[in-house]
């Protein structure tokens, strides 16, 4: 406890803790701690916690004011930083501690934060993928392993789960969520948070969680990064809050702001937002962080004049800690002075951000996180490897099986794989991954080495040119056919052709938006180039996102969704084209048939031209149909699964019990998730034609069958109406169950 002998503060508490203990009684002893430490506080230092500075490097975003920047070391010093991101490893981590704890009059320990996204050295699959397993319990695994993994390198703060709702395959951090539905997002959410902050905060392995991004960013216009976002109420409170709400229940340590306008006002400054609705009518007791420079934006959106005016109305908004803005660090202790901010404002973001080191263990142990044992032990640790492939086989989605041309049968010749990203390392650990290592991908190529030495490779076409980074990406696109011919003579003389397609790595995530969900580049082409010399395709996808890819759909005989399935990749795609594991995975977002269609999700209303109809007067194109090219939930195994004998019990008006019969009618195990959605028919605002409200995975054996139940309570059946009430109204309702979100079992019920 070397920090104690030098902090006077340490002592100042220890003495104001006996009397304050008695006073207050019943306040608990966190409480305590943080209101004596405030009083020790000048005003500088407090502001001082509500900033945070990046690192060592710039990992996600120019950095608003370099100058500024450079003091950095002086402003760790003299206690005027809260908060680091982008700073990992024991070593690191230690020494920038050390100079905040031992140098800075009060000694205050920074919190270390990190994007830990998807894994932190051990890849899992990018968060979109990962939601397609539905598989609540992996995905808790895969948060709670990038935790061990993220505080054995000293960090003790993620900015994740992001838990944006998105219905538009065009923004390209669809990747990072957990697709379009709120009921799956908001579970898939809980379960991340779970993950990351665990039972007891204090652990060395267990970090704080962020639930970003507050509120909106998912819908911003045309898909395209950063854009406005304006949405109505309804919208607002039944799709894009819940998620949100149910992690402030679960006690999430800290919710991000986001870089949208939000119908005229900035998130960042949204009070109605932040102080309303998060701090008021929830109770959130974490703090705000705001996202990278969002303070800043505000005056690009127009809604600050400059910097100072941005302190003062992020503050007020209820914005705790300041990413990168400047604006907190500059400008908060004037604004406060000149009477601009109250104190009250100031001590209450204080205490939020005090409460969660506390709740760290921080103060008991500033350096907790900086085991370098553990650091050596648990990095990539083989329980981790196995978890990982675990997940990544979870996430991977059979879209079309004809002919049953997958499982492959492991004694087949003749296999030719085509596709640059087959023998790729780096692009399959997916975007959004700061802690990894460039290149520790198992390859399709290498996992299929292990099942067989049949294989022969071709490029078929060159997807990267040069190197892939924050200002490079735009390479991506190439139009060089050269690699054709080759393919094509390889694919003739083989028996089947598994074509690895897709977007690279860095083609989703933050700042890559497109107008095109095609295959980028050539790649369509190829696909029909081999095609005409060899019809036995099997299409291995790996996307950041949903594609547009109807003429494979049309014509190729297997397709596969792998998403970017993290470093366990080729492994796990290799183990479902041989069939030793059977696909399991659903679509958590829509995949449309083409761009047009987009934003294209399941639980749409029904407008008041339903159709289809014979005239040309309903809701439709009149070149493409409204249905999606694969709709949500959807995905298909190498067994069958027969759904029957849907059943709803209302005994219990608070309980009502749906049940359903699902038999394995195929020839070998395979897991199933079963869907149950529901209609309120007519609401006193407009409902959607189906909500997913529950849904159940489970293992059944070739011939085995099994009822699977679901409890519908008022949670469930309930809605926000436009004033953000929660209001459950009696009435009839369609209760529907099935395999996926367009093959349902239907039921009319009425709610008394
Ligand atoms: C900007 C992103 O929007 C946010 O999600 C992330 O946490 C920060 N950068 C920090 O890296």
């Amino acid at each position: 406890m070397k920090w104690i002998i030098f902090k006077p503060i340490a002592v100042i508490l220890l003495l104001a803790l006996v009397p304050n203990q008695k006073v207050f009684g019943q306040l608990d002893e966190i409480q305590t701690k943080v209101e004596a430490l405030l009083k020790e506080m000048t005003l500088a230092e407090k502001v001082g916690q509500m900033n945070q500075y990046s690192g060592f490097w710039d990992a996600t975003g120019p950095s608003p004011r370099e100058g500024q920047a450079k003091d950095k070391y002086g402003h760790l010093k003299s206690g005027m930083v809260g908060s680091v991101l982008n700073v990992r490893g024991v070593e690191n981590v230690r020494k920038m501690q050390e100079l905040v704890v031992e140098e800075s009059r009060l000694g205050i320990p920074l919190i270390f934060a990190l994007d830990v996204i998807h894994g932190h050295k051990t890849l899992f699959p990018i968060p979109l993928g990962e939601a397609a397993s539905w598989d609540l319990e992996a995905i808790e695994k895969s948060a709670r392993i990038g935790a061990i993994e993220a505080s054995a390198e000293g960090l003790n703060w993620t900015f994740a789960p992001m838990i944006d709702i998105s219905r538009d395959a065009r923004w390209g951090r669809v990747m990072e969520g957990a697709g379009e539905d709120t009921y799956l997002g908001t579970r898939i959410g809980l379960a991340r948070i779970k993950g990351f902050q665990g039972d007891d905060l204090s652990l060395n392995n267990t970090i704080a969680a962020t639930a970003k991004h507050f509120a909106g960013y998912g819908f911003a216009e045309a898909g395209r990064e950063y854009n406005t976002v304006d949405i109505g109420t309804s919208t607002l409170y039944n799709v894009i809050l819940p998620p949100f709400k149910a992690a402030v229940d679960a006690n999430v340590k800290s919710v991000m702001n986001s870089f949208n306008v939000l119908n005229g006002v900035p998130a960042t400054a949204n009070k109605f937002l932040q102080r309303d609705i998060l701090k008021g009518e929830w109770d959130f007791k974490g703090f705000v962080i705001s996202d990278w420079g969002s303070g800043l934006e505000m005056i690009d959106h127009g809604f600050a004049s400059d910097l100072e005016h941005v302190a003062e109305m992020a503050a007020n908004a209820g914005s705790d800690m300041d990413m990168e803005s400047y604006a907190f660090i500059s400008h908060l202790q004037k604004n406060v002075e000149d009477g601009k901010v109250d104190i009250k404002v100031i001590d209450d973001a204080v205490a939020r951000i005090l409460r969660v080191k506390f709740e760290l263990g921080l103060f008991e142990d500033p350096y907790r996180y900086c085991d370098a044992k553990r650091e050596k032990d648990l990095l990539y640790h083989a329980d981790h490897m196995e978890a990982a492939l675990d997940m990544a086989k979870k996430s991977i989605v059979l879209l079309k099986n004809e002919g049953q041309v997958l499982p492959l049968n492991k004694a087949q010749k003749k296999i030719a794989v085509i596709g640059t990203l087959a023998d790729d390392k780096n692009s399959p650990l997916g975007n959004w991954r700061l802690g990894s290592d460039d290149n520790t991908a198992i390859s399709v190529m290498e996992g299929l080495k292990k099942y067989t030495d049949q294989i022969t490779f071709a490029e078929g076409a060159e997807l990267v040119v040069g190197h892939v980074d924050f200002v490079n990406e735009a390479k991506i696109n190439t139009t060089d056919k050269s690699g054709f011919a080759e393919a094509v003579a390889l694919a003739k003389e083989s028996e089947v052709v598994l074509m690895v397609l897709g977007e690279h790595g860095f083609q989703s995530g933050e700042g890559r938006s497109r107008t095109n969900l095609d295959l980028p580049g050539v790649q369509q082409e190829l696909l029909e180039a081999v095609y005409e010399v060899n019809k036995n395709i099997v299409l291995i996808l790996m996307n950041g996102r949903p594609l547009t890819i109807p003429w494979a759909d049309k014509h190729v005989p297997a397709i596969l969704e792998t998403w970017q399935l993290g470093t366990q990749s080729g492994n796990a795609i290799a183990s479902v084209l041989f069939g030793d594991y059977n696909p399991s995975g659903k679509l958590p977002m829509t995949f449309p048939r083409s761009i047009g269609q987009v934003p294209i999700y399941y639980n749409t209303y029904s407008t008041g031209r339903p159709g289809p109809k014979d005239i040309v007067f309903w809701s439709h194109y009149s070149d493409e149909v409204n249905t999606p090219l694969y709709p949500f939930g959807y995905g298909l195994s190498y067994t069958k699964f027969e759904y029957s004998d849907l059943q709803i019990n209302d005994s219990d008006p608070t309980k009502v019990e749906v049940s359903v019969v699902v038999k394995n009618t195929g020839d070998r195990a395979g897991e199933e998730v079963a869907q149950l959605y529901i209609q309120d028919k007519v609401g006193s605002v407009v409902r959607p034609v189906k909500e997913l409200k529950g849904f159940d995975k489970f293992l059944l054996k070739a011939g085995e069958s099994k009822t699977v139940k679901f409890t519908l309570t008022d949670n469930e059946l309930g809605f926000y109406n436009n004033q953000g009430e929660f209001v459950v109204e009696p009435g009839d309702f369609n209760i529907m169950v099935g395999p996926n979100s367009m093959e349902l079992m239907i039921k009319s019920w009425v709610k008394k």
